[in-house]
């Protein structure tokens, strides 16, 4: 990775952004999170020094948490990310929210800085379109909970160079990830290509009566070796984040296979969005433990 690339800013402080800004700082990498507000900025700076910590102990972070922690720098105002060698956008999944974000971040952002989304489903040529420099921009999806999964997409589109691609590929290796090349920008990339359909498929076995959320996270674990059933991730992933990615994907590309579920859909505008706000397909306590199933939606 050349010196410029280890000078990284990641714009989005929530649950993968700050994993993100936690990989690349726990990479030796000088880190720039930028937030919507101050308290958005310190939980997650919180949140990171409690994993640090917790991956220190097992001894798979081999820095001090501290020093981890002081890599990175919260911001909350946007003019505080110039100049940085490569940018992860990571905000909610919104093609306009992130199109202003890009289109920011041009002015921000001179040669030979990489502009990269890690959205899951818009294709990053809608956002490189808001750029005057498509050839930096590439997409770069990484998994949830973003320190412990060893792999991450880095999608390039017809516009993106071969140096900036090459570059997006030796970052999220040293951030300690197995690169998955991904060679056409197509909506969804590859992991949600994949793994969405089997999601709806899931809701609208409960939606139609035919297994309970219980069970078919048990059949998926016990009978295809999942560590989680489909549910079991949504309440991890989010559902707002995960009823987003379908509408996205759903207009995207017209194909009712990722048309999202009305179950999914009442879920989200009763703000039953999983295990951030206590209750999702399941219930948790404060400190995020599993307490049992939630009432039926
Ligand atoms: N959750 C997952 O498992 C997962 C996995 C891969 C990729 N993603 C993608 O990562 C991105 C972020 O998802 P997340 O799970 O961290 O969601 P999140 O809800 O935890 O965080 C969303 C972030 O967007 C910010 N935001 C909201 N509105 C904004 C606005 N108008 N302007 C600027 N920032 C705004 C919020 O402040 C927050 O920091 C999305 O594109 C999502 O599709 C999520």
């Amino acid at each position: 990775m050349s010196v410029v690339d280890t000078d990284v800013v990641v714009i989005g402080a929530g649950l993968m952004g700050h994993g993100i800004a936690q990989c690349a700082a726990q990479a030796g990498c000088r880190v720039r999170l930028w937030g919507m507000s101050r308290e958005e900025v310190e939980s997650a700076l919180a949140r990171i020094g409690a994993s640090v910590a917790k991956l220190h102990a097992k001894g798979r972070v081999a820095d001090p948490p501290a020093a981890v922690v002081a890599r990175i720098e919260p911001v909350t105002e946007f003019e505080r990310c110039a100049g940085a060698g490569i940018y992860v956008e990571s905000v909610v999944e919104k093609l306009d929210v992130k199109q202003e974000i890009f289109r920011r971040l041009d002015a921000l952002a001179p040669a030979p800085a990489l502009l990269a989304s890690n959205t899951s489903t818009i294709p990053i040529s809608r956002l490189a379109a808001a750029t005057s420099h498509p050839d930096r921009c590439l997409g770069m999806h990484f998994t949830s909970p973003v320190p412990l999964m060893p792999v991450a997409e880095v999608i390039r589109t017809a516009a993106t160079s071969d140096d900036a691609f090459a570059r997006g590929v030796a970052f999220v290796r040293a951030l300690g990830k197995e690169p998955i090349a991904v060679h056409k920008d197509l909506p969804g990339f590859v992991f949600n290509r994949v793994n969405l359909p089997s999601t709806v498929e899931a809701i609208r076995l409960v939606e139609l009566g035919v297994a309970s959320v219980e069970d078919i996270d048990k059949a998926m674990r016990l009978g295809f070796g999942r560590p989680m059933g489909p549910f079991e991730t949504a309440d991890m992933v989010g559902l707002d984040t995960g009823y987003y990615a379908l509408c996205s994907l759903h207009a995207e590309s017209g194909d009712d296979k990722f048309r999202p579920p009305d179950l999914l859909r009442r879920q989200v505008e009763a703000g039953h969005l999983g295990r951030k706000t206590g209750r999702g397909w399941y219930q948790y306590d404060a400190a995020g433990e599993r307490i049992g199933m939630a009432p039926p939606p």
